[in-house]
């Protein structure tokens, strides 16, 4: 299995490269590789991330060639022409500038009947004309569901006593990454945990520096708020993706479900990142007690103003052993307008379909990807482990890890999407 389609380098410009992809022409940075033109690399977020020798990329660019071309007019046939409704004004201009009012995006919030549908068809249409049909695929290891801090919201808050705890060590961190890298293929793979002091700044480093020693990947860390002195050191040690949502940008709201936690604190964290040079993913919570749709408009223009490099949001599942065990659940049509709205106004933007929105209805993968989703998440945490990172019930699949990336790539192909990251 392939997420990523090996380039060759055209020329490399300061820290910048051009990397040719069957004579389409993307850019990427170099943090600490060199590269000379001719090398063939592996982009994610960006970012080059590996090499591949000559003789191995000729062979996986051989296995893609046709399938490069061909997944490409299956996602221009799906990308539905301009229909009329309501919201076509809005829609339009949307189209041609990108930007929306808030009584606008509020209009579309509160879409109905027919503008549903063609407000979903123009977001996949500005998703294809903006970033054509790549759609990043990246791993995910849930490494240990500790966590110290108590929102209202999780089912793994330190308060759920119900839960069984574990923690990976470093031996099966490594084992298990090989396996994603070596078996599963990802070329990306977010490290993720509760907020678990157990894990001292040096481990992390350690395990980064471990990682990135055998593998050419992208590297996320989602272990919540760690000074930024430890986010600085394991950016050093090659772990150059971070994902932190800011959860809910109504500071009152903030406040209620992260109790003892100050919302500044962590807008100031994910500003760090940003500045330290993370490749960032970062959104918010849709449907928390309270959360209106204007809370959901500055939600998205916060996501905006943070220029992250990919928009992680997705609906809150009341979980039975948390405060909010008795919160509705959001609809999927308040999801996807949610997605869409978002690529109305960020047309550039990378959207996760997150799996939080998959539970809602087994068709949510494919309607959130025709609705302007356009990156994915699958579980690689080992079976062992993975029914006790309960963050929401449903989120363990009862699938194996192969089923899955079986599935997805198949739902990507059936919507012309190449499961891969080419870079900007
Ligand atoms: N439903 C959906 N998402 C949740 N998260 C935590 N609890 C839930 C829930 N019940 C999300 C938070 C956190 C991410 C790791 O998981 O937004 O940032
Ligand atoms: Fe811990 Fe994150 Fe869950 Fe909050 S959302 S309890 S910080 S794992």
């Amino acid at each position: 299995m392939c997420y990523a389609i090996p380039g060759r380098v055209i020329s490399v410009d300061g820290r910048t490269v051009t990397v040719d992809y069957f004579g389409e022409s993307r850019k990427a940075h170099l943090v600490n590789d060199s590269v000379e033109p001719g090398e063939y690399v592996y982009a994610q977020g960006g970012i080059i991330v590996g090499k591949v020798s000559e003789k191995d990329a000729l062979e996986i660019l051989d296995t893609w060639k046709e399938k490069f071309f061909e997944l490409k007019n299956v996602d221009a046939g799906l990308a539905a022409p301009e229909t009329e409704s309501v919201l076509s004004p809005i829609l339009k201009k949307a189209e041609s500038t990108g930007t929306l009012s808030r009584n606008e995006m509020l209009a579309v919030l509160s879409a109905e009947g027919d503008g549903l549908q063609s407000l979903y068809s123009t977001a996949n249409r500005i998703r294809k004309d903006n970033l054509d049909n790549a759609c990043c695929v990246h791993g995910i290891l849930e490494f240990s569901n500790y966590c110290e801090t108590n929102c209202l919201y999780c089912g793994i808050r330190c308060g759920n006593k119900a839960l069984k705890r574990y923690r990976m060590d470093e031996e099966q961190i490594a084992d298990a990454v090989d396996h994603a890298v070596e078996e599963l293929g990802f070329k990306a793979l977010v490290l993720q945990s509760g907020e678990d002091p157990y894990y001292t700044d040096d481990m992390l480093v350690d395990i980064v520096k471990r990682i990135r020693e055998k593998h050419g990947i992208l590297v996320f860390m989602s272990i919540g708020e760690r000074s930024r002195e430890c986010y600085r050191k394991l950016y050093e040690a090659g772990a150059y993706g971070a994902l932190l949502r800011f959860e809910i940008s109504n500071p009152e709201i903030y406040g209620r479900m992260r109790p003892g936690k100050k919302k500044e604190d962590r807008m100031q964290l994910i500003r760090d990142l940003n500045e330290l040079g993370f490749v960032l993913a970062t959104g918010f919570l849709i449907g928390l007690p309270g959360q209106t749709k204007q809370d959901i408009i500055n939600d998205i223009l916060l996501t905006k103003s943070l220029k992250p490099d990919m928009y992680s949001f997705g609906p809150l599942i009341p979980h039975p052993g948390t405060p909010l065990a008795s919160v509705e659940k959001s609809k999927l049509n308040d999801v996807l307008k949610v997605i869409a709205l978002s690529r109305l106004v960020d047309p550039e933007a990378k959207i996760l379909v997150t799996t939080a929105l998959e539970t809602l209805s087994p068709d949510a993968g494919r309607a959130a990807l025709l609705a302007g989703g356009n990156s994915l998440m699958i579980n690689t945490t080992p079976p062992e482990f993975r029914k006790f990172y309960e963050l929401y019930p449903g989120k363990a699949k009862e699938e194996s890890v192969d089923d899955t990336i079986k599935k997805t790539v198949g739902l990507l192909h059936s919507l012309g999407r190449a499961p891969t990251d080419l870079g900007i």
